[in-house]
């Protein structure tokens, strides 16, 4: 019998704690979840502001930065979709909901973005840094947020 009750007691601790997991991670209404995005967009911002400071006024010396920079971008990229949680959309968040209903779209454009950092990193590679330089406009972060972040 003392068995039974400590089995009882140890699957309402995990039943319990789970909720509380669970709760704390919707309660907030993602912001845990907004937070990380937030964090990934301005790595974004950041290292596209280093390619168009190469693109500006770089000199042959800077290639392999520009190069880690647009890879870099390429992954950052990719990963946006992962920081979407369905429908986390607390009141700091900018995000719209057609996010979600258009997921599908959501994660092609950002996948398009990211895809497009990386050519940028090849042509740095292939054809050199003065053709590559042209390409950072090439860039268009506003494919996303024009349809899927609010004013
Ligand atoms: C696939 C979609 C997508 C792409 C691509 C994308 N963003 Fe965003 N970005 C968003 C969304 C949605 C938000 C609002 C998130 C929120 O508030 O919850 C956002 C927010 C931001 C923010 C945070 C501050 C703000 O204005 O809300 C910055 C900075 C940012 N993006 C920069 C960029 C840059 C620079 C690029 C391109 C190199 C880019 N993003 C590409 C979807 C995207």
């Amino acid at each position: 019998m003392k068995n039974l009750r400590v089995i009882v007691v140890a699957v309402l601790v995990t039943v319990l704690g789970v909720n509380i997991a669970t709760a704390r991670h919707h309660g907030e209404g993602g912001e845990r979840d907004f937070h990380t995005r937030d964090g990934l967009m301005h790595l974004i911002g950041a290292q596209r502001g280093i390619l168009r400071d190469i693109a500006k006024e770089g000199s042959a010396e800077d290639v392999g930065e520009f190069i880690r920079a647009a890879n870099a971008l390429s992954a950052l990229l990719a990963m946006i979709p992962s920081t979407f949680e369905k429908n986390s959309m607390p009141d700091i968040s900018r995000a719209k909901p057609e996010i979600w209903s258009n997921w599908d779209d959501f994660v092609t454009v950002a996948n398009t973005q990211s895809i497009v950092a990386a050519g940028i990193a090849t042509t740095a590679m292939t054809e050199g840094l003065e053709v590559a330089k042209v390409r950072v406009d090439d860039l268009d972060c506003g494919s996303c947020h024009t349809p899927y972040r609010k004013e």
